[in-house]
């Protein structure tokens, strides 16, 4: 593993203050800070190579578009796809899985047909299936979640019929920290001849993600998560699948030709990519994954992963603390309540000691419905933290419920 003091020094915002006190960024789940090297890359872009991909015959264009592609390259074997035409850029992992909700499930899927996902999902992995099953009179089926936060493979293969036709499921919730078995998950869905779309926001920057090993057939990530900048993110796709499906939005790049009569869709993967993308983003996202590389996704997730144990182990010394999600397979997420104080409560004073922790539902209501609990505080670990970010946030809890009880 790297210096952590030096892997932290990349990072500029970690140097300031909040409230006169030294930054802790515990809120990692929700976007993760940047490295130097992907704030540079965007900053070399718009002032030295700035100019649409794609479309000029210049210089200046043609640098643009071997950035831009180059990206998709290292993206494609971060995640370890077949081609570069499964590499789609989007904004986010909310919309790659709008993507495959508005094509291929709209092509695909019919009245009576079944869409399952888990208890845990985030909004933007249970909202999209909901639109459809209004529009189409489809079903959607939960896979309910134990007291650990954990799925149970049995339960998911009792559920599993003929008409279910895909299953979309995370990687690693957001809420809890759960790191799903999705292998096992995604030759379960297999065996009906149901296709997998495995939501991996809070998955490939903790951990190693190889798709033809997993043989998930949509795989969804954010770039901001990763290191890398807002605004940009990936849908891969098995390419038989994109191949057949319809494009997603329409306009330029994604055609071949165009007459008043008839549209011929440009190739893979720019069939999916309508108008002009994120460009500084991409390259941004490309350095990210070179961050990645540099430290290792399995270094980072072991390293948070003692973080998170530590964390765990000291927090519930608290009296009245709960820790909310105790999986046996769990990355470096810490969500807890206390009793007789509210979360909010609690994150707002914690601010005041210069520490980012979040106090909500997370995106993930039906989580909270599942703990019977409005909201808690999470504390989500990047591989800029530290144990001594962890003795601070525990110490400023302390000091927190003093005050509100
Ligand atoms: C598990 C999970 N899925 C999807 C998303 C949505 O990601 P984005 O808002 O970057 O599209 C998030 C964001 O928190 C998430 O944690």
């Amino acid at each position: 593993m790297s210096d952590i003091s030096l892997l932290r020094a990349e990072f500029p915002i970690l140097k300031q203050t909040e409230n006169g006190q030294p930054l802790v960024y515990l809120d990692s789940a929700a976007t993760t800070q940047k490295p130097q090297s992907v704030i540079d890359a965007i900053t070399q872009y718009y002032t030295q190579e700035n100019a649409n991909v794609h479309r000029g015959v210049y210089g200046l264009s043609e640098r643009a578009t071997e950035k831009y592609e180059g990206a998709r390259e290292k993206v494609r074997a971060l995640l370890n796809a077949k081609s570069t035409q499964e590499i789609i850029f989007v904004r986010g992992a909310t919309e790659a899985i709008n993507l495959v909700a508005a094509t291929w499930a709209r092509d695909q899927l019919q009245a009576g047909d079944e869409v399952l996902i888990t208890e845990m999902e985030h909004h933007s992995n249970i909202v999209p299936w909901q639109l459809l099953r209004d529009q189409l009179g489809i079903r959607l089926n939960v896979l309910r979640i134990n007291a650990l936060g954990e799925v149970c493979l049995n339960a998911m293969a009792s559920m599993l019929t003929p008409k279910t036709k895909l299953v979309s499921i995370t990687h690693m919730s957001n809420a809890l920290g759960t790191i799903n078995p999705v292998k096992e998950m995604i030759a379960l869905a297999h065996g009906v001849g149901a296709k997998v779309m495995v939501d991996g926001a809070q998955a490939v920057a903790h951990m190693k993600v190889d798709v033809q090993d997993l043989n998930c057939d949509f795989y969804a990530f954010s770039g901001h998560k990763t290191y890398g900048p807002t605004g940009i993110g990936v849908l891969y796709g098995k390419q038989s699948l994109l191949e057949a499906m319809s494009p997603y939005q329409a306009g330029g790049d994604m055609i071949y030709s165009v007459t008043f009569e008839k549209t011929q869709y440009n190739v893979l993967p720019y069939k999916f990519e309508a108008g002009t993308p994120n460009i500084a983003g991409a390259i941004g996202l490309g350095v990210a994954v070179d961050f990645l590389n540099r430290v290792g996704q399995d270094a980072i997730g072991a390293y948070e992963h003692e973080l998170m144990v530590y964390a765990t182990e000291q927090l519930q010394t608290i009296d009245g603390l709960r820790i909310i999600g105790q999986a046996k397979n769990k990355g470096g997420v810490v969500s807890f309540v206390v009793e007789g104080v509210h979360p909010h409560d609690v994150a707002t004073l914690m601010d005041q000691d210069g520490i980012a922790v979040r106090a909500s539902h997370h995106c993930a209501m039906p989580v909270m419905q599942h703990f019977k609990v409005p909201s808690t505080i999470r504390a989500s670990l990047g591989i800029y933290n530290n144990f001594e970010d962890i003795d601070r946030l525990v110490a400023s809890v302390q000091e927190a419920i003093q005050m509100l009880r």
